[in-house]
């Protein structure tokens, strides 16, 4: 049996309404997340009793970037899995649920529209959303060339990477903890440093995207290390990642190309999210599926602060 589910998005930026249609069974229609448009808040909303799973419950956050899109199919193709996409662009998400859904056969991949350098979002997500949640990649992060702002005014990489991460983290440990176990990998990078947490959001220095990238990146990897060592207790593992080398538009803006396949580039923040080899590792930082030295968790202080910092706003 088969029912039309017209849905209708309302693309944020204003102006472009479009229709998709789907053909889908009766059956899944009473499996899936209904999505349906808030007017007020501008963000796709669950009806989230509709939504059951015997799956592991992944979100993947930036899913339809070059890295992201990896993540989403790699783990999407195992049938174990139900994949949940956080992402912002409508036209993107179809196409990328879409190729994973027929490629995999598996159809319990979804997605959300999500501003995540928006609090307000994550938490108005976090308190909508009552399915299981068993592993959450934080991936989605941007580097503007030009100084830009979220809608609260806040520096854009610091408010996408840092705080985006932060409060993905932070208003989803208590669905993570609602399991056995759960993980969380950050996609971070290996350009990571400069740290300055006197001027987060260059206000009193000249903004450079590569400056900010690299901060934001080092401040990734430092809050994996503080909340995998508040996490530990509830058997929730913590883990921060260099995906791989791969061409996309973050790396073109930061002036790269890239020379390795988003499947390849997807492989370390897979494994970290779903291998059983890797699920008692918390609090560390891989390269290239291998555990590598972190400069940036030793100091102690500097993490505290950190998490004061994010705390702050
Ligand atoms: N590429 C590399 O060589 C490389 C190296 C080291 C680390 N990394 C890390 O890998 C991760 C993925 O990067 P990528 O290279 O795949 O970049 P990408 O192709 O530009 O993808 C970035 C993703 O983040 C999403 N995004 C950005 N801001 C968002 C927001 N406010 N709300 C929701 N989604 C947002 C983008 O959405 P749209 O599709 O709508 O733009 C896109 O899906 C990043 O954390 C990056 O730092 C990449």
């Amino acid at each position: 049996m088969t029912k039309v589910i017209m849905r209708h998005y309302n693309y944020q930026h204003g102006s472009i309404i479009f229709f998709v249609l789907s053909i889908i069974s009766l059956e899944e229609y009473f499996g899936t997340f209904i999505l349906f448009f808030n007017c007020k808040t501008n963000i796709m909303e669950f009806l989230p009793d509709r939504f059951k799973t015997d799956k592991k419950v992944v979100f993947v956050t930036g899913a339809t970037g070059a890295i992201g899109r990896a993540i989403a199919w790699n783990i999407g193709r195992h049938p174990d899995y139900a994949v949940i996409m956080l992402v912002r662009n409508p036209d993107k998400a179809v196409k990328v649920l879409d190729e994973i859904r027929n490629r995999s056969g598996n159809e319990e991949v979804y997605f959300y529209i999500i501003d995540l350098s928006c609090k307000k979002d994550i938490d108005k997500l976090a308190e909508t959303y009552h399915g299981p949640l068993h592993v959450l990649v934080n991936n989605a992060s941007t580097t503007p060339r030009s100084k830009q702002t979220n809608n609260e005014g806040i520096e854009l990489q610091w408010a996408t990477n840092v705080l985006g991460y932060f409060y993905m983290m932070k208003a989803f440990t208590p669905h993570l903890k609602s399991g056995t176990s759960a993980r969380i990998v950050n996609v971070a990078s290996y350009w990571a440093g400069g740290l300055d947490l006197d001027d987060p959001e260059f206000m009193h220095r000249q903004y450079n995207n590569d400056t900010a990238y690299r901060q934001s990146k080092q401040a990734e990897r430092m809050l994996s290390t503080a909340f995998a060592s508040v996490l530990s207790t509830h058997n929730i593992s913590v883990n921060a990642c260099h995906p791989g080398d791969v061409n996309s538009n973050l790396s073109n803006d930061l002036g790269f190309g890239g020379h390795e396949s988003p499947d390849r580039g997807a492989a370390t923040p897979v494994w970290l999210a779903v291998d059983p080899a890797t699920g008692q590792q918390t609090g560390k930082y891989f390269e290239h599926q291998r555990e590598s030295p972190c400069q940036f968790s030793t100091d102690k202080a500097l993490v505290d602060r950190l998490v004061t910092v994010c705390e702050s706003y």
